[in-house]
């Protein structure tokens, strides 16, 4: 049996800003446009998580679909309708965007996933912009 990607998606929302304390209000408008504003704003995304591996010879899944999304709604549990900045600890020294949503939400989904190869993130902030991220390279 060979290699399988096996891929789910799943939706949730959150806000954020975009902001560098250390940095004068004009620079951060400079560099973050409309995301500099003071109130933040939203994003419905979208995140593919993608598992690789071979199919088990008994049950015909690389993963159970049932525990993929055990993992990841506990995961998710933690952003979903929250500010980014201001309700979760992960962006205090980072800014939330979708790069570094990605990098959090890699890792947070690679420990609950016991026992499975977690092979890509997809997450899409908007239907024309996403990001992949494939874990630290080593
Ligand atoms: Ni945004």
């Amino acid at each position: 049996m060979g290699n399988v990607l096996i891929s789910r998606r799943f939706d949730f929302s959150s806000s954020h800003r975009y902001y560098r304390d250390e940095w004068s209000t004009e620079e951060n408008t400079r560099v973050f446009g409309l995301c500099a504003l003071p109130s933040g704003h939203g994003h419905n995304y979208t995140l593919e998580v993608a598992v690789s591996g071979a199919a088990d010879s008994d049950t015909g899944m690389v993963i159970n679909l049932v525990d993929l999304q055990a993992a990841v709604e506990v995961v998710l549990e933690q952003f979903d309708h929250k500010h980014l900045n201001l309700d979760t600890h992960y962006f205090t020294d980072c800014i939330p965007t979708a790069e570094n949503l990605a990098a959090v939400l890699w890792g947070l989904i690679a420990e609950e996933l016991v026992g499975a190869k977690l092979h890509r993130l997809r997450l899409y902030e908007t239907d024309d912009l996403f990001v992949e991220y494939f874990g630290e390279i080593s």
